[in-house]
């Protein structure tokens, strides 16, 4: 099982003064991927405090996997990138990409999420954007390449090159 901390970025949440939908959504959504939330906080949309808790989750916890929602737009508040920007030892373009490419199917605003993607040790660190439909819909674009690469970032598997026509689209 993959062992995953959520981190709700928003800062009514933080104060209990707005539900948070998002991070619940995300908590059954990583079943499809054979996920376990062994982590879940709702944070003020703080830089220092979204790093030190990306850190600690990566670095104690030794979480596989690390999802953000929210806290990625243009409000002058949203600092969720800076935030993994800061504590990331390597990028990962492409799973932002692609949340990017299949959410302007759904939506022209889709570009005006700045998520993004990094590795910190052997900790994926996904930024998603904060509402439960944006969460939907970021996670099906991106769900069926995640356990591979938490498997070759955990050392587990090292051989993607496959011979076989059957194994192509894996
Ligand atoms: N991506 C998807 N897939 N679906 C959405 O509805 N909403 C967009 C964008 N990305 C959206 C999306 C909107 S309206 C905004 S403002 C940005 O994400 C940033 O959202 P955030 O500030 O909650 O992170």
């Amino acid at each position: 099982m993959l062992r995953v901390g959520i981190i709700t970025a928003s800062d009514k949440g933080s104060r209990g003064e707005r539900e948070d939908l998002s991070g619940p959504t995300l908590s059954k959504l990583v079943q499809e991927i054979d996920g376990e939330v062994v982590e879940y906080i709702v944070l003020p949309d703080d830089q220092a405090q979204l790093e030190a808790t990306m850190c600690q989750w990566a670095d104690e916890l030794n979480l596989d996997l690390i999802l953000t929602t929210g806290g990625t737009g243009f409000s002058i508040r949203d600092v969720t990138p800076e935030a993994t920007l800061a504590v990331a030892d390597r990028m990962v373009p492409g799973i932002a990409e692609v949340m990017r490419m299949e959410s302007l199917k759904v939506t022209p605003k889709a570009m005006l999420s700045r998520a993004i993607a990094a590795l910190r040790k052997r900790t994926l660190i996904i930024n998603m954007p904060g509402s439960p439909k944006a969460v939907r819909e970021c996670f099906a674009a991106i769900a069926p390449a995640i356990p591979h690469g938490i498997q070759i970032l955990k050392g587990e598997a090292s051989e993607c090159a496959s011979t076989s026509q059957a194994t192509q689209n894996q």
